[in-house]
This record gives structure tokens, sequence and C-alpha cells, in this order.
């Protein structure tokens, strides 16, 4: 049997722990031996009130287990003011595990800037400033762990959730350069899109539904992405029900187009076949790993674009 992953000596943020999701994380990571500080505002689904009892009961919890863990009542936007709790309580930081949220679902015709600003104020701008406040101890003690949380439908849209899947995605992109500028610093930094049973979700599926996707289920692969011995870093998971998966980006194999003024949209219609098929897809993972610069090299040879009659696109001329 594989040893225990452990995180004696270790203190983690977890915000919006005072239900659901971070509930389940601070628990984990206490009954492991982290130093855990509690965050949570103590909102309503929307974002609305305030309150301590959530974080305190979570605390209480850890507490009467043995475990070691401290509340907070920040906000996210405070950031600085939750990582100043850690260092306060435990004398350090090791790891952020962004996860905190609100939802304001509205047809993108009803949505107000209001529902716009307050996603993103708490998802992104929230991630941001606790990140922000960790970095400089992450950077001087080479170590630090981020878990950001994204959702599916961040990646693939949902209706209703235009201001909510546009922070979500916008986490995905914050992970992956945090990854990049933390790997010299010994700094990972990951980002889930879980899907689990909690006060978000209870309305929109059944009960027995609601008994598979334990948000017990989702922490494993936290806890495990956040160990000092995991490498991972830069990465994007979909996990629920017993479920992990990593994803990617995929990009078709394209066109190649003589890039002269031949290149008429035309050209870009008729040739749609090509760049929309997967069949021989590269898989980039890096701003670089497309060398237009090479492409353009190569297209120069290229006989010029079909023109005029010659060039038919759902047999008319383009
Ligand atoms: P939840 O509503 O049970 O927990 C969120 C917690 O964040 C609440 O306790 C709330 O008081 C707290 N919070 C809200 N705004 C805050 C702020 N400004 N500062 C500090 N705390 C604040 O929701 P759940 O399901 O546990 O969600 C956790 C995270 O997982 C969220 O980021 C959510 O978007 C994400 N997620 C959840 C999914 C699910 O299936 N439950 C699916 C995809 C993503």
């Amino acid at each position: 049997m594989a040893a225990e992953l452990r995180f004696d000596g270790r203190t983690v943020v977890v915000t919006g722990a005072g239900g659901g999701l971070g509930r389940a994380y601070a628990i984990a990571f206490a009954q492991r031996g982290a130093n855990v500080v509690v965050n949570d505002l103590g909102v309503s689904r929307a974002g609305d009130g305030t309150s301590s009892a959530a974080a305190d009961k979570v605390v209480e919890e850890i507490k009467n287990f043995g475990g070691k863990a401290v509340a907070n009542y920040n906000s996210v936007e405070d950031g600085d003011k939750i990582v100043e709790t850690a260092v306060k309580a435990f004398g350090r930081i090791d790891i952020i595990i962004n996860n905190a949220g609100i939802l304001r679902d509205r047809s993108f015709a009803r949505m107000t800037d209001q529902d716009w600003d307050l996603l993103m104020a708490v998802h992104v701008r929230g991630s941001y400033k606790v990140t922000k406040a960790a970095w400089p101890f992450f950077k001087k003690q080479k170590f630090g762990r981020i878990i950001n949380t994204a959702s599916a439908a961040g990646i693939y849209g949902n209706y209703g959730q235009a201001n909510y899947s546009a922070a979500k995605l916008a986490l995905v992109s914050f992970t992956r350069t945090l990854a990049i500028e933390g790997a010299s610093s010994n700094i990972h930094s990951n980002v889930i899109a879980p899907i689990a049973a909690s006060r978000m979700t209870e309305t929109v599926m059944p009960p027995d539904v609601l008994e598979a996707l334990k948000p017990e289920f989702i922490s494993p692969l936290v806890l495990y992405l956040c160990h000092e011995s995991t490498q991972e870093s830069g990465s994007l998971f979909e996990l629920g029900a017993g479920f992990v998966a990593k994803l990617r980006w995929e990009r078709s194999k394209g066109a190649v187009f003589k890039a002269d003024e031949t290149l008429t949209p035309g050209v870009i219609a008729a040739k749609w076949e090509e760049v929309t098929n997967f069949q021989n897809p590269d898989y980039p993972n890096k701003t670089t790993d497309l060398n237009l610069l090479e492409l353009y090299e190569q297209a120069k040879n290229l006989p010029s674009n079909p023109k005029g009659d010659d060039l038919k696109f759902d047999g008319k001329v383009v």
C-alpha cells in the first residue's frame, strides 16, 4: 500500500471553507496534519449577507478530532487579510485553495452589470488577491501550491452563466501563467472543474445523483496536487463521483494558404473542411507551439490561391 500523503507542518488557506467543497478540503487537510485557515464570509449562494457561523462550525469540527484550524471571515477580495491570519496563527503559508464562489445565474439578456461585476470580484479578483498575498512567501521559501476552481460551465459554456463561465475560464489561464512564473521557485498551480453536491447544485439534481457526488470525492485529487512530492503543474482536471481526468487543448491540423493578396474570405470558406478537421490534431501546450513565421515561409512557395471563377463554395463563386 502507498504511504499516506501527509501535510504535517504545512499551512493551508481554504477559501469558502464554511460549507460544500471547501469544508471537505479543510477537514481532509487537517486530518492529514496540516494547519488550516478556514476562510468564509458566510454569504448566501448569490453572495448576500455575511456571517461568521459557517467558518466557526468547521473550525469546531476540525478541533473536535484534534486537528489544527483557525477561522477567518474576510471576503476573498481582502486576500491579504486571509494570508495574514495564516502567518499570525501558524507562522507560514504553504498552500492556497481558491474555492470561494457565488452564483448569479441569469440569461445574458437579463444579466445586470452587478451580476457580472460581483462574479468577477469574488471568483477572479478574489483568487488573484489571496494568491498575490501568498506569492512573496512562496517565492522566498521556494515552495507553494495553488489550486484554483474552474467549472465545466467555464470550459464548455452554459445557459444563464455568461458571468460565471467567463470568470471560471479566466481562472484556467490564471493557473497556467502562475505555473509558468512559479516553476523556478517550486510553486505549482493547478485548476479543477469539480462536480459535487452542495447548495450550489442541490436544486438542480435529484437526491440519488447528489448522493454519488459527495464533496469528499473531490478532496483526494486536491490534496494529491498540493503534496510536496507532486510535480504536476499548470493542469486542468475535471472530476466528480470518483471520476478524475485531465484536459488539454486540441488544435486541428489546419490549412495553410499562400499569404498574399489572393488570400480572400472566399478562399477560407472553400477550405473550411480542412480548417475545422480534427484528424491528426496537435495538442499545443504553450504560446510558442505555433510557429507562424515558419508556416509563412512554407506558404510563400505555394501557388497563388484560386480566384474568381475558379473558386466555388456551396456551388457559388466566392
Ligand atoms: P458553496 O456555496 O457550498 O460554497 C461556497 C462558499 O464560499 C460558501 O460557504 C460562501 O459563504 C463562500 N463565499 C462566497 N463568497 C465569498 C467571499 N467573497 N469570501 C469568502 N467566502 C465566500 O459552493 P460549492 O459547491 O462548495 O462551491 C465551491 C467552489 O466550487 C466554487 O468556486 C464553485 O463555483 C465551484 N464549483 C462547484 C461545483 C459543484 O458542483 N458544486 C461545480 C463547479 C464549480
